[in-house]
């Protein structure tokens, strides 16, 4: 796919964002900030089944930011929770697919830190960010 068309795809995902809001309750919620810029996603689960049944997202911050929880929620909406721990930060950036700069990475990684550190503990996400 075209560089443009990933483009437009975190454009979209900016403006029409998928699963924005919070869920309550939650079987898993938490919230972190990029300490780059102090801005803050949350992301709020709720499990069936060993899977992923419902997810939200909120908080504030850059396009990539917005868009990247918009993308990785539908990624791993009704996933296994075996296998959204085992999703990798590529995995992310290949659905995101456009080149972004170490600040940039954070921007778009803040969401699966989010996501892995409220289902699984800090320790579990500590590798999305090296
Ligand atoms: Fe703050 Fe991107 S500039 S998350």
């Amino acid at each position: 796919m075209a560089e443009s068309i990933y483009r437009e795809l975190i454009l979209e995902h900016n403006k029409n964002p998928q699963n924005r809001g919070t869920l309550d309750p939650a079987d898993y919620s938490y919230q972190d900030t990029n300490p780059l810029c102090g801005d803050e996603v949350r992301i709020d689960v709720r499990v069936a089944d060993d899977k992923i049944s419902e997810i939200a997202f909120s908080g504030r911050g850059c396009a990539i930011s917005q868009a990247s929880a918009s993308i990785l929620t539908e990624m791993v909406k009704g996933q296994p929770l075996d296998e959204v721990k085992a999703l990798s930060k590529e995995d992310l950036l290949d659905e995101l697919g456009i080149p972004l700069s170490p600040a940039r990475l954070k921007c778009a990684l803040l969401s699966l830190k989010v996501l892995k550190a409220g289902i699984y503990g800090v320790n579990a996400a500590e590798d999305v960010w090296q």
